[in-house]
């Protein structure tokens, strides 16, 4: 599965990268997820798969298309596939020129992504020196010393990344009286956790709550990185969504790690920038073509490939930059 659809996905990430770009500091953010769902749920439809949508767009009362339970693909007698997906992630960033949005998505044999409910997650986010070393139930500070030691490194010279929410007055405080350095995000806790499992991207931990769909999503890229990801969801305080939740089989005291967000043996995760960031350059239009800056992970074959995708115009004379 990894061999034959990385490639296959890689096309489809790329879509939905180049089509919301458009819309890059339009301040639209409904409309630049709108081109970027639209371009990924065309793309998803030639790929060699016979796949389902586990975490999407929304429920299929509330979302036309890339909704939970989806059929995607060109269905039997290709392979069975389990997809999470986030055309747009950062619709505030696109929409305001942010760095860091990205389209993305992961896919699995069946059974091999968490089907996460659309809540908060409270989140700790290591690469591969940390993994094992922390504890999302520690205090802010036993996880610095666990983490700067892992690296060898003074607390000082680490750098969390942190979405700048009220709801983190608390977790800032503490990390700023450790002594070490925030990256605040205004979006994307998905992008700084592939971040934190790449050494010299210059983020070595995320802490606080974010969407639970990126969690997993964040799972699915961090096993195939050797990082880690812990995480508890929050209970809601709509009595319906909450209940539905626990319908779905979530334990909202446990922590899950990542291996239980993405229990899969295969898995691949593409993921294309949208606007510049930490890891991807985002997508350049330069008259007679368009440039791409991909991650392609692949967990059974431990592939990481950063693609760059030139498409160039089919007229003639026109020149490709280094
Ligand atoms: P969107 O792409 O849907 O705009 O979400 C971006 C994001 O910042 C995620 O990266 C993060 O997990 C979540 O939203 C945080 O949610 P909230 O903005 O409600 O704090």
């Amino acid at each position: 599965m990894e061999q034959t659809l990385s490639l296959e996905f890689l096309r489809v990430v790329e879509e939905a990268a180049i089509a919301c770009s458009r819309s890059i500091g339009h301040g639209r953010r409904k409309h630049s997820d709108k081109l970027a769902v639209e371009a990924m749920r065309t793309a998803m439809e030639s790929v060699r798969m016979e796949g389902t949508i586990v975490i999407g767009e929304g429920e299929r009362d509330e979302a036309p298309m890339l909704y939970i339970g989806e059929k995607v693909g060109q269905g039997a007698p290709n392979p069975a596939v389990d997809i999470a997906v986030d055309p747009l992630e950062g619709t505030n960033l696109c929409a305001t020129g942010a760095p860091n949005a990205i389209a993305v998505l992961a896919a699995s044999e069946k059974g091999g992504l968490l089907h996460a409910p659309d809540l908060y997650m409270e989140k700790l986010v290591v690469g591969p020196a940390a993994k094992g070393k922390v504890d999302l139930d520690a205090p802010v500070i036993d996880n610095l010393e666990a983490i700067a030691k892992a690296l060898d490194r003074k607390i000082g010279d680490l750098t969390v990344s942190v979405l700048d929410r009220p709801r983190h007055e608390t977790l800032i405080a503490d990390i700023r009286a450790a002594g070490a350095r925030i990256q605040l995000i205004g979006d994307g806790d998905l992008s700084a956790a592939i971040s934190a499992a790449v050494s010299g991207t210059g983020i070595h931990a995320v802490m606080g709550t974010g969407g639970a769909p990126e969690g997993v999503l964040s799972a699915a890229a961090l096993k195939c990185l050797n990082g880690e990801i812990q995480g508890r969801l929050k209970v809601d305080t709509n009595t319906a969504s909450r209940e539905k939740a626990e319908e779905m089989g979530v334990d909202f005291g446990r922590i899950y790690r990542t291996e239980d967000l993405a229990p899969g043996r295969q898995i691949i995760f593409a993921a294309t920038g949208v606007t510049t960031g930490n890891l991807l350059a985002g997508v350049r239009f330069f008259g007679h073509g368009i440039r791409t800056s991909s991650l392609i992970l692949t967990y059974g074959t431990r592939q990481v490939q950063f693609i760059d995708t030139v498409r160039v115009d089919k007229r003639d004379g026109v020149t490709v930059r280094f």
